[in-house]
Protein backbone atom coordinates (compact mmCIF):
# COMPACT_ATOMS: atom_id res chain seq x y z
CA UNK A 1 0.00 0.00 0.00
CA UNK A 2 2.64 2.41 1.38
CA UNK A 3 5.07 1.54 -1.66
CA UNK A 4 2.31 2.12 -4.13
CA UNK A 5 1.45 5.82 -2.56
CA UNK A 6 4.90 6.32 -2.87
CA UNK A 7 5.14 4.70 -6.72
CA UNK A 8 2.18 7.03 -7.65
CA UNK A 9 4.04 10.24 -5.96
CA UNK A 10 7.11 9.46 -7.89
CA UNK A 11 4.80 8.80 -11.06
CA UNK A 12 3.10 12.26 -10.90
CA UNK A 13 6.70 13.98 -9.72
CA UNK A 14 8.13 12.48 -12.96
CA UNK A 15 5.08 13.75 -14.87
CA UNK A 16 5.42 17.14 -13.93
CA UNK A 17 9.02 17.09 -14.15
CA UNK A 18 8.52 15.99 -17.43
CA UNK A 19 5.50 17.95 -18.57
CA UNK A 20 6.96 20.94 -17.14
CA UNK A 21 10.08 20.84 -19.28
CA UNK A 22 8.18 19.96 -22.36
CA UNK A 23 6.40 23.12 -21.68
CA UNK A 24 9.62 24.93 -21.30
CA UNK A 25 10.84 23.47 -24.77
CA UNK A 26 7.61 24.62 -26.28
CA UNK A 27 8.40 27.88 -24.66
CA UNK A 28 11.11 27.90 -25.63
CA UNK A 29 10.73 27.32 -29.59
CA UNK A 30 7.82 29.70 -29.21
CA UNK A 31 9.68 32.04 -28.68
CA UNK A 32 11.41 31.80 -32.45
CA UNK A 33 7.95 31.44 -33.96
CA UNK A 34 6.50 33.91 -32.13
CA UNK A 35 8.88 37.01 -31.83
CA UNK A 36 10.92 36.94 -34.69
CA UNK A 37 12.20 40.54 -33.65
CA UNK A 38 11.97 40.54 -30.37
CA UNK A 39 14.17 43.65 -30.20
CA UNK A 40 10.92 45.33 -31.45
CA UNK A 41 9.12 46.97 -28.71
CA UNK A 42 5.63 48.63 -29.52
CA UNK A 43 4.45 51.25 -27.74
CA UNK A 44 1.93 54.66 -29.13
CA UNK A 45 2.60 57.72 -27.65
CA UNK A 46 0.83 60.63 -28.64
CA UNK A 47 3.48 63.32 -30.52
CA UNK A 48 4.71 66.65 -28.24
CA UNK A 49 1.84 69.37 -29.03
CA UNK A 50 -0.48 66.96 -30.85
CA UNK A 51 -4.03 66.59 -30.03
CA UNK A 52 -5.53 63.38 -28.15
CA UNK A 53 -6.39 60.81 -30.78
CA UNK A 54 -9.96 59.58 -31.71
CA UNK A 55 -8.57 56.25 -31.39
CA UNK A 56 -6.75 54.59 -28.37
CA UNK A 57 -5.73 50.96 -27.54
CA UNK A 58 -7.98 51.12 -24.23
CA UNK A 59 -10.17 48.07 -25.74
CA UNK A 60 -7.45 46.84 -27.71
CA UNK A 61 -4.43 45.84 -25.74
CA UNK A 62 -1.61 47.03 -27.63
CA UNK A 63 0.88 44.24 -27.27
CA UNK A 64 4.69 43.44 -29.27
CA UNK A 65 2.72 40.10 -30.08
CA UNK A 66 -0.42 41.69 -30.97
CA UNK A 67 1.59 44.29 -33.48
CA UNK A 68 3.12 41.49 -35.29
CA UNK A 69 0.15 39.35 -35.89
CA UNK A 70 -1.46 42.27 -37.28
CA UNK A 71 1.73 43.48 -39.43
CA UNK A 72 1.68 39.77 -40.84
CA UNK A 73 -2.22 40.32 -41.72
CA UNK A 74 -1.54 43.02 -43.25
CA UNK A 75 1.08 41.48 -46.01
CA UNK A 76 -0.91 38.26 -45.69
CA UNK A 77 -2.16 37.24 -49.50
CA UNK A 78 -4.77 34.76 -48.06
CA UNK A 79 -7.24 37.91 -47.11
CA UNK A 80 -8.04 37.56 -50.53
CA UNK A 81 -10.34 35.48 -52.50
CA UNK A 82 -7.22 34.52 -55.16
CA UNK A 83 -4.54 34.85 -52.58
CA UNK A 84 -2.88 37.27 -54.73
CA UNK A 85 -3.52 40.32 -52.94
CA UNK A 86 -2.69 41.59 -49.54
CA UNK A 87 -3.42 44.67 -48.03
CA UNK A 88 0.32 45.85 -48.74
CA UNK A 89 -0.38 45.64 -52.89
CA UNK A 90 -1.96 48.69 -52.32
CA UNK A 91 -0.57 50.22 -49.57
CA UNK A 92 3.11 50.10 -49.71
CA UNK A 93 5.37 51.02 -47.02
CA UNK A 94 7.67 53.34 -49.57
CA UNK A 95 4.44 55.10 -50.93
CA UNK A 96 3.98 56.08 -47.01
CA UNK A 97 1.45 53.51 -47.65
CA UNK A 98 -0.15 54.92 -50.74
CA UNK A 99 -0.36 53.42 -53.97
CA UNK A 100 3.04 54.50 -55.99
CA UNK A 101 2.07 55.28 -59.76
CA UNK A 102 -1.37 54.07 -59.32
CA UNK A 103 -3.95 56.81 -59.69
CA UNK A 104 -7.09 54.24 -59.09
CA UNK A 105 -6.55 51.16 -57.42
CA UNK A 106 -5.93 47.71 -58.41
CA UNK A 107 -7.18 44.85 -56.90
CA UNK A 108 -7.86 40.76 -57.89
CA UNK A 109 -8.02 39.60 -61.70
CA UNK A 110 -6.86 43.16 -62.63
CA UNK A 111 -9.76 44.71 -61.65
CA UNK A 112 -9.23 48.34 -61.05
CA UNK A 113 -11.44 50.63 -58.15
CA UNK A 114 -12.48 54.03 -58.42
CA UNK A 115 -10.48 55.78 -55.82
CA UNK A 116 -6.83 56.69 -55.05
CA UNK A 117 -5.32 54.15 -52.41
CA UNK A 118 -4.54 57.04 -49.31
CA UNK A 119 -1.68 57.20 -47.78
CA UNK A 120 -1.62 55.44 -44.27
CA UNK A 121 0.03 56.69 -40.67
CA UNK A 122 -1.57 59.11 -37.67
CA UNK A 123 -4.71 56.65 -38.51
CA UNK A 124 -5.57 57.20 -34.49
CA UNK A 125 -6.25 60.99 -35.55
CA UNK A 126 -8.86 59.96 -37.82
CA UNK A 127 -12.53 60.66 -37.20
CA UNK A 128 -13.90 58.66 -40.59
CA UNK A 129 -11.73 56.87 -42.71
CA UNK A 130 -12.28 56.49 -46.84
CA UNK A 131 -12.42 59.62 -48.88
CA UNK A 132 -16.40 59.90 -48.35
CA UNK A 133 -15.97 58.96 -44.44
CA UNK A 134 -18.24 56.10 -44.88
CA UNK A 135 -16.53 54.19 -42.07
CA UNK A 136 -16.08 55.70 -38.82
CA UNK A 137 -13.83 53.31 -37.06
CA UNK A 138 -10.01 51.67 -37.42
CA UNK A 139 -11.45 48.03 -36.28
CA UNK A 140 -14.22 48.21 -38.62
CA UNK A 141 -12.26 49.59 -41.82
CA UNK A 142 -10.69 46.37 -43.02
CA UNK A 143 -14.01 44.50 -43.60
CA UNK A 144 -14.42 47.08 -46.39
CA UNK A 145 -11.41 46.19 -48.62
CA UNK A 146 -11.26 42.13 -47.70
CA UNK A 147 -14.96 41.97 -49.05
CA UNK A 148 -14.94 44.94 -51.42
CA UNK A 149 -15.52 42.53 -55.26
CA UNK A 150 -12.63 44.76 -56.79
CA UNK A 151 -10.28 44.41 -54.18
CA UNK A 152 -9.59 41.29 -51.97
CA UNK A 153 -13.54 40.01 -53.25
CA UNK A 154 -13.29 37.29 -50.17
CA UNK A 155 -15.54 36.69 -47.60
CA UNK A 156 -14.61 37.20 -43.59
CA UNK A 157 -15.32 33.56 -42.85
CA UNK A 158 -13.88 32.33 -45.33
CA UNK A 159 -10.18 34.12 -43.96
CA UNK A 160 -11.37 32.99 -40.72
CA UNK A 161 -11.19 29.60 -41.98
CA UNK A 162 -7.88 29.48 -43.99
CA UNK A 163 -6.34 31.11 -41.26
CA UNK A 164 -7.61 28.52 -38.94
CA UNK A 165 -5.90 25.72 -41.15
CA UNK A 166 -2.43 27.17 -40.38
CA UNK A 167 -0.60 26.40 -37.85
CA UNK A 168 1.66 29.10 -37.54
CA UNK A 169 -1.10 31.71 -37.21
CA UNK A 170 -2.77 29.77 -34.41
CA UNK A 171 -0.02 30.44 -32.42
CA UNK A 172 0.58 33.87 -33.15
CA UNK A 173 -3.42 34.40 -32.50
CA UNK A 174 -3.07 32.52 -29.04
CA UNK A 175 0.61 35.09 -28.38
CA UNK A 176 -1.61 37.85 -28.85
CA UNK A 177 -5.07 37.17 -27.48
CA UNK A 178 -4.46 34.01 -25.71
CA UNK A 179 -6.74 31.97 -27.93
CA UNK A 180 -5.09 29.64 -30.99
CA UNK A 181 -9.36 29.93 -32.16
CA UNK A 182 -8.64 32.54 -35.40
CA UNK A 183 -11.60 34.91 -35.39
CA UNK A 184 -12.97 37.72 -37.27
CA UNK A 185 -12.95 40.37 -34.11
CA UNK A 186 -9.11 39.37 -33.35
CA UNK A 187 -7.84 39.41 -36.95
CA UNK A 188 -9.25 43.05 -37.04
CA UNK A 189 -8.02 44.36 -33.80
CA UNK A 190 -4.70 43.09 -34.60
CA UNK A 191 -4.64 45.19 -37.88
CA UNK A 192 -5.71 47.85 -35.57
CA UNK A 193 -3.16 47.33 -33.58
CA UNK A 194 -0.46 47.20 -36.49
CA UNK A 195 -2.08 50.52 -37.92
CA UNK A 196 -2.16 52.23 -35.07
CA UNK A 197 1.47 52.37 -34.10
CA UNK A 198 2.16 53.74 -37.76
CA UNK A 199 2.93 57.12 -36.60
CA UNK A 200 4.96 59.85 -38.65
CA UNK A 201 6.04 62.72 -36.53
CA UNK A 202 9.58 63.26 -36.78
CA UNK A 203 9.73 65.36 -40.12
CA UNK A 204 11.59 68.34 -40.22
CA UNK A 205 9.28 70.28 -39.88
CA UNK A 206 8.19 68.31 -36.29
CA UNK A 207 12.01 68.49 -35.34
CA UNK A 208 12.16 72.04 -36.37
CA UNK A 209 9.15 72.51 -34.46
CA UNK A 210 10.25 70.29 -31.03
CA UNK A 211 13.33 73.09 -31.56
CA UNK A 212 15.55 70.51 -32.03
CA UNK A 213 19.23 71.35 -32.25
CA UNK A 214 20.84 71.59 -35.36
CA UNK A 215 17.69 71.36 -37.23
CA UNK A 216 16.41 75.41 -39.05
CA UNK A 217 14.39 76.36 -41.90
CA UNK A 218 15.84 78.04 -44.24
CA UNK A 219 14.40 81.54 -45.27
CA UNK A 220 12.98 80.36 -48.19
CA UNK A 221 10.48 77.39 -46.09
CA UNK A 222 9.90 80.26 -43.81
CA UNK A 223 8.21 82.23 -45.94
CA UNK A 224 6.27 78.85 -47.57
CA UNK A 225 5.28 78.31 -43.99
CA UNK A 226 3.88 81.67 -44.08
CA UNK A 227 2.00 81.44 -46.75
CA UNK A 228 0.70 77.52 -45.84
CA UNK A 229 -0.49 79.72 -42.87
CA UNK A 230 -2.31 81.95 -45.15
CA UNK A 231 -3.71 80.16 -47.75
CA UNK A 232 -3.57 76.67 -46.86
CA UNK A 233 -4.43 75.98 -42.89
CA UNK A 234 -7.51 76.75 -42.93
CA UNK A 235 -8.21 72.77 -44.10
CA UNK A 236 -4.96 71.66 -44.26
CA UNK A 237 -4.12 72.55 -40.07
CA UNK A 238 -1.23 71.46 -38.32
CA UNK A 239 -0.25 69.25 -36.84
CA UNK A 240 -2.34 66.14 -38.82
CA UNK A 241 -2.02 68.71 -41.38
CA UNK A 242 -6.13 68.05 -42.37
CA UNK A 243 -9.19 68.91 -40.60
CA UNK A 244 -10.70 65.70 -41.52
CA UNK A 245 -13.63 67.78 -43.16
CA UNK A 246 -15.52 67.20 -46.28
CA UNK A 247 -15.18 70.06 -49.00
CA UNK A 248 -15.37 70.73 -52.38
CA UNK A 249 -12.10 71.76 -53.11
CA UNK A 250 -13.36 73.14 -56.72
CA UNK A 251 -11.80 69.99 -58.69
CA UNK A 252 -13.96 69.16 -61.85
CA UNK A 253 -15.51 66.01 -61.62
CA UNK A 254 -13.97 63.20 -63.27
CA UNK A 255 -14.80 60.91 -65.66
CA UNK A 256 -16.57 58.53 -63.17
CA UNK A 257 -18.32 61.05 -61.41
CA UNK A 258 -17.51 59.95 -57.60
CA UNK A 259 -20.05 61.94 -55.69
CA UNK A 260 -18.24 62.09 -52.51
CA UNK A 261 -19.65 62.43 -49.36
CA UNK A 262 -22.95 62.29 -51.00
CA UNK A 263 -22.25 58.62 -51.51
CA UNK A 264 -22.90 58.29 -48.31
CA UNK A 265 -25.11 61.20 -46.39
CA UNK A 266 -27.62 61.21 -49.85
CA UNK A 267 -27.51 64.74 -49.21
CA UNK A 268 -27.21 67.20 -52.63
CA UNK A 269 -25.49 69.45 -50.38
CA UNK A 270 -22.34 66.56 -49.80
CA UNK A 271 -22.10 66.00 -53.70
CA UNK A 272 -18.35 66.37 -54.87
CA UNK A 273 -17.18 67.10 -51.04
CA UNK A 274 -14.33 64.95 -49.92
CA UNK A 275 -12.02 64.53 -46.80
CA UNK A 276 -9.42 66.72 -46.53
CA UNK A 277 -6.19 65.23 -47.34
CA UNK A 278 -2.97 65.02 -44.75
CA UNK A 279 -0.64 66.87 -46.64
CA UNK A 280 2.62 64.76 -44.84
CA UNK A 281 4.76 62.91 -47.02
CA UNK A 282 3.34 64.08 -50.41
CA UNK A 283 7.11 62.98 -51.35
CA UNK A 284 6.43 59.40 -51.38
CA UNK A 285 2.41 59.43 -51.93
CA UNK A 286 2.09 60.09 -55.97
CA UNK A 287 -0.55 60.54 -57.64
CA UNK A 288 -2.63 63.08 -55.38
CA UNK A 289 -6.48 63.40 -55.32
CA UNK A 290 -9.12 60.87 -54.51
CA UNK A 291 -8.92 59.61 -58.29
CA UNK A 292 -5.32 60.03 -58.68
CA UNK A 293 -5.52 63.11 -61.11
CA UNK A 294 -2.40 64.62 -60.70
CA UNK A 295 0.65 63.33 -60.60
CA UNK A 296 2.95 66.95 -59.61
CA UNK A 297 2.19 69.42 -56.67
CA UNK A 298 2.83 71.59 -59.79
CA UNK A 299 -0.44 70.27 -61.03
CA UNK A 300 -2.42 70.74 -57.88
CA UNK A 301 -1.12 74.08 -57.53
CA UNK A 302 -1.86 74.76 -61.12
CA UNK A 303 -5.39 73.33 -60.46
CA UNK A 304 -6.08 75.88 -57.58
CA UNK A 305 -4.84 79.06 -59.39
CA UNK A 306 -6.56 78.57 -62.71
CA UNK A 307 -8.55 75.14 -62.90
CA UNK A 308 -11.46 75.78 -60.12
CA UNK A 309 -14.76 74.24 -60.81
CA UNK A 310 -17.24 76.37 -59.93
CA UNK A 311 -20.10 73.76 -58.56
CA UNK A 312 -22.85 74.49 -56.08
CA UNK A 313 -21.01 73.32 -53.27
CA UNK A 314 -17.58 74.65 -53.77
CA UNK A 315 -16.00 75.10 -50.91
CA UNK A 316 -16.32 79.06 -50.24
CA UNK A 317 -12.53 79.46 -49.90
CA UNK A 318 -12.02 77.95 -52.82
CA UNK A 319 -14.18 80.25 -54.62
CA UNK A 320 -11.34 82.66 -56.03
CA UNK A 321 -9.21 79.78 -56.70
CA UNK A 322 -5.38 80.52 -54.96
CA UNK A 323 -3.53 82.43 -56.83
CA UNK A 324 0.43 82.87 -55.99
CA UNK A 325 3.69 84.23 -57.68
CA UNK A 326 6.30 82.04 -58.94
CA UNK A 327 8.23 82.92 -55.70
CA UNK A 328 5.64 82.09 -53.50
CA UNK A 329 4.81 78.57 -55.45
CA UNK A 330 8.49 77.63 -54.64
CA UNK A 331 8.63 79.02 -50.93
CA UNK A 332 5.24 77.00 -50.35
CA UNK A 333 6.86 73.82 -52.47
CA UNK A 334 9.95 74.01 -50.19
CA UNK A 335 7.67 74.27 -46.65
CA UNK A 336 5.95 70.88 -48.12
CA UNK A 337 8.62 69.49 -48.72
CA UNK A 338 10.14 69.73 -44.73
CA UNK A 339 6.57 67.59 -44.38
CA UNK A 340 8.49 64.29 -45.12
CA UNK A 341 9.16 62.07 -43.00
CA UNK A 342 11.96 59.73 -44.45
CA UNK A 343 12.52 58.09 -40.87
CA UNK A 344 8.75 56.58 -41.39
CA UNK A 345 9.75 55.85 -44.87
CA UNK A 346 12.60 53.54 -43.71
CA UNK A 347 11.08 52.46 -40.51
CA UNK A 348 11.35 48.39 -40.70
CA UNK A 349 9.15 47.79 -38.24
CA UNK A 350 6.49 48.76 -40.71
CA UNK A 351 7.66 46.56 -43.44
CA UNK A 352 7.08 43.14 -44.86
CA UNK A 353 9.98 40.35 -42.27
CA UNK A 354 11.46 38.26 -44.92
C1 LIG B 1 -7.05 46.93 -54.17
C2 LIG B 1 -6.36 47.93 -53.40
C3 LIG B 1 -6.55 47.95 -51.91
C4 LIG B 1 -6.40 46.91 -51.03
C5 LIG B 1 -6.09 45.46 -51.34
C6 LIG B 1 -6.60 47.47 -49.72
N1 LIG B 1 -6.84 48.80 -49.78
FE1 LIG B 1 -7.10 50.07 -48.24
N2 LIG B 1 -7.73 51.48 -49.50
C7 LIG B 1 -7.73 51.40 -50.87
C8 LIG B 1 -8.46 52.52 -51.43
C9 LIG B 1 -8.69 52.80 -52.90
C10 LIG B 1 -8.92 53.27 -50.34
C11 LIG B 1 -9.82 54.51 -50.39
C12 LIG B 1 -11.22 54.00 -50.63
C13 LIG B 1 -12.28 55.04 -50.60
O1 LIG B 1 -12.03 56.17 -50.22
O2 LIG B 1 -13.43 54.69 -50.98
C14 LIG B 1 -8.43 52.60 -49.14
C15 LIG B 1 -8.62 53.07 -47.84
C16 LIG B 1 -8.08 52.49 -46.71
C17 LIG B 1 -8.08 53.08 -45.39
C18 LIG B 1 -8.67 54.42 -45.00
C19 LIG B 1 -7.59 55.45 -44.82
C20 LIG B 1 -8.14 56.82 -44.57
O3 LIG B 1 -7.36 57.71 -44.21
O4 LIG B 1 -9.34 57.03 -44.74
C21 LIG B 1 -7.47 52.18 -44.56
C22 LIG B 1 -7.23 52.34 -43.07
C23 LIG B 1 -7.10 51.03 -45.36
N3 LIG B 1 -7.46 51.26 -46.67
C24 LIG B 1 -6.53 49.87 -44.87
C25 LIG B 1 -6.48 48.69 -45.61
C26 LIG B 1 -6.27 47.37 -45.04
C27 LIG B 1 -6.05 47.06 -43.58
C28 LIG B 1 -6.31 46.49 -46.07
C29 LIG B 1 -6.20 44.97 -46.02
C30 LIG B 1 -7.22 44.29 -45.24
C31 LIG B 1 -6.51 47.26 -47.28
N4 LIG B 1 -6.62 48.58 -46.96
C32 LIG B 1 -6.54 46.71 -48.55
C33 LIG B 1 -7.14 50.40 -51.60
C34 LIG B 1 -6.86 49.14 -51.11
C1 LIG C 1 -11.15 74.72 -48.83
C2 LIG C 1 -10.26 73.79 -48.21
C3 LIG C 1 -8.88 73.64 -48.80
C4 LIG C 1 -7.90 74.61 -48.94
C5 LIG C 1 -7.96 76.08 -48.56
C6 LIG C 1 -6.76 73.93 -49.49
N1 LIG C 1 -7.03 72.60 -49.69
FE1 LIG C 1 -5.78 71.20 -50.38
N2 LIG C 1 -7.30 69.85 -50.49
C7 LIG C 1 -8.57 70.07 -50.04
C8 LIG C 1 -9.40 68.94 -50.37
C9 LIG C 1 -10.87 68.74 -50.04
C10 LIG C 1 -8.58 68.04 -51.07
C11 LIG C 1 -9.02 66.70 -51.72
C12 LIG C 1 -9.52 67.00 -53.10
C13 LIG C 1 -9.96 65.77 -53.86
O1 LIG C 1 -9.29 64.75 -53.84
O2 LIG C 1 -11.02 65.86 -54.48
C14 LIG C 1 -7.27 68.66 -51.13
C15 LIG C 1 -6.16 68.05 -51.72
C16 LIG C 1 -4.89 68.60 -51.68
C17 LIG C 1 -3.71 67.91 -52.15
C18 LIG C 1 -3.65 66.47 -52.66
C19 LIG C 1 -3.14 65.59 -51.53
C20 LIG C 1 -3.29 64.11 -51.73
O3 LIG C 1 -2.69 63.36 -50.97
O4 LIG C 1 -4.01 63.65 -52.61
C21 LIG C 1 -2.66 68.75 -51.98
C22 LIG C 1 -1.21 68.50 -52.30
C23 LIG C 1 -3.20 69.98 -51.40
N3 LIG C 1 -4.54 69.85 -51.23
C24 LIG C 1 -2.43 71.06 -51.05
C25 LIG C 1 -2.99 72.29 -50.68
C26 LIG C 1 -2.21 73.50 -50.56
C27 LIG C 1 -0.71 73.59 -50.75
C28 LIG C 1 -3.09 74.49 -50.22
C29 LIG C 1 -2.80 75.95 -50.06
C30 LIG C 1 -2.18 76.59 -51.21
C31 LIG C 1 -4.41 73.86 -50.12
N4 LIG C 1 -4.30 72.53 -50.41
C32 LIG C 1 -5.54 74.53 -49.76
C33 LIG C 1 -9.01 71.19 -49.34
C34 LIG C 1 -8.33 72.39 -49.30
Amino acid sequence: MKKSIKLKARFWRNTLLISTSLLLLVLGCRKDVQIPDSSTSISFNIPQGWPTPFYNFDNNKLTNAGFILGRKLFYETKLSVDNTISCGSCHQSFAAFANLDHPLSHGINNQFGNRNAPTLFNLNWNTSFMWDGGINHLEIQPLAPMQNPVEMGEKIGNIVTKLNNDADYKQLFNDAFGTSEVSSEYILKALAQFMGVMVSSNSKYDQYMRKESGVSFTSSELAGMDIFQQKCASCHPAPLFTDYTFRNAGLQPGSLNDSGRAHITLDPNDLYKFRVPTLRNLKYSIPYTHDGRYNTLDQVLDQMATGIFDGTTLDPLMKTGIQLTAQQRSDLLNFLNTLNDESFIKDKRFQEQQ
